[in-house]
């Protein structure tokens, strides 16, 4: 069998390896707990399953246009004026089935081969494959000062005449650093000056904690006309915990969402009817839902944090939005999976090994379930680190004992 150079320069999702181990333990009975999770634990709103099932009860579920119903863009339109007080209109919206889908839409639309994009370190895993897949080159930004907050200059040194576009995913996955409003506004003046694509990831942008909220990148923009190279990326799966649906959006000029659309098209010919439907009733409905799983999570980061900081020598920055945080484990290993991996052998906790993000020494833990689930398994953290934990503990009727230095 022959696979293509392209496949097989694509790494399988960590997260996917890690959920196939700990499943596999799971059914042989061991009591696993995952840190390790992308996706909240809420129900969807009810109006979306609402929506969704009138939709399905008709038996009449058929093609949609290939960039989304009309009535999802107008739903789009409505969330983009009362969130980012900024009008855009039919022609500048694509739905795809999930933010992720919109991203590799613009991808393939914007890049020649061998062009550059460059994020900031840590970032999501699937940015560099994506960049890949769409013939580009990834080109990560690792703060140097040890925090998670590039600065310009940073950013500044490795865009050159290669370069075709920045990603920002603010507040981030894996690190819930938010980039700060004197940041966005320099660098959407920054990609305007350098006639960059600049992608707003926004997908956790409703999902910020202490009161504070995400900098508004259309605030900055002096040109918003049919040449503007801003897109703001955004969807259902985190804001509303509706993952299984696979509805995201992108927002941009009318001639890149033209292309995307005309690609989108002939790959899936748009996302599913029923789940867009689901997205109709999620948009327009009662937006209690997020509010209540923005002050859950905001409460979760408070006990995994408070928790974390019992460990000595773990380096920890307070994630100021979503559901993931990001330590530093390189007092205890600097080898990020072989840290994973040990944690899952002995205690078995699941955390995604930092490497994945771009950033060796650190793990990340979700904080999107269940409360019992973040204080045991921060437990057993500490338990298998800290050297001056008992020499063993319980983990349900099981007696553990430490047979490691
Ligand atoms: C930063 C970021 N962008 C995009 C996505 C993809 O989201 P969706 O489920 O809408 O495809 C994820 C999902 O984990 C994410 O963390």
């Amino acid at each position: 069998m022959s696979i293509s150079q392209l496949a097989r320069s694509i790494k399988a999702s960590p997260t996917l390896k890690l959920n196939e181990a700990a499943a596999k333990l799971r059914e042989r009975g061991e009591p696993v707990i995952h840190l390790g999770g992308g996706e909240p634990k809420s129900k969807a709103p009810l109006d979306a399953v609402l929506n969704c099932a009138a939709q399905l009860n008709t038996g009449e579920i058929r093609y949609a246009p290939a960039d989304g119903l009309p009535a999802l863009k107008k739903a789009v339109i409505r969330y983009t004026e009362d969130y980012y007080h900024h009008r855009v209109h039919p022609e500048n919206v694509i739905v795809s089935s999930g933010a992720k889908q919109a991203i590799m839409m613009l991808l393939y639309s914007i890049l020649e081969p061998h062009d550059e994009v460059v994020f900031p370190a840590p970032y999501w895993v699937s940015y560099p494959e994506m960049v890949r897949l769409a013939g580009g080159v990834p080109v990560a930004v690792t703060p140097e000062d040890g925090t998670f907050h590039p600065t310009m200059k940073e950013i500044d040194e490795v865009v050159g005449s290669q370069t075709r576009a920045i990603i920002l995913n603010s507040p981030n996955n894996p690190s819930g650093a938010m980039y700060s409003r004197e940041f966005i506004a320099e660098i959407v003046r920054y990609c305007e000056k350098k006639d960059l694509w600049l992608v707003m990831d926004d997908l956790y942008n409703r999902l910020v904690f202490d009161g504070q909220q995400a900098p508004n990148p259309y605030e900055f923009a002096d040109d918003l006309g049919p040449a503007s190279k801003l897109v703001v990326v955004q969807g259902v799966s985190k804001m509303y915990a509706m993952t299984g649906f696979r509805i995201g959006w992108a927002l941009a000029n009318p001639e890149v969402i033209e292309a995307m659309t005309n690609i989108q098209g002939h790959q899936t010919s748009g996302p599913v009817t029923v789940s867009q439907w689901a997205a109709i009733g999620a948009l327009s409905g009662v937006q209690t839902s997020i509010v209540t799983l923005r002050l859950t999570l905001e409460n979760a980061r408070n006990v995994m944090v408070d928790r974390l900081l019992t460990i000595p020598g773990l380096h920890i920055h307070k994630p100021q939005g979503t559901f993931y945080c990001f330590p530093d484990f390189s007092a205890y290993e600097r080898n990020s999976l072989k840290l994973a991996e040990f944690l899952l052998d002995k205690v078995r906790v699941v955390a995604v090994p930092g490497k994945e993000f771009g950033m060796e020494g650190h793990l990340r833990l979700s904080y999107c379930g269940a409360m019992k689930e973040i204080m045991e398994g921060v437990e057993r953290i500490k338990w298998a680190l800290d050297p001056n934990s008992p020499n063993e503990i319980f983990i349900g009727d099981r007696r553990l004992v430490r047979d490691w230095a």
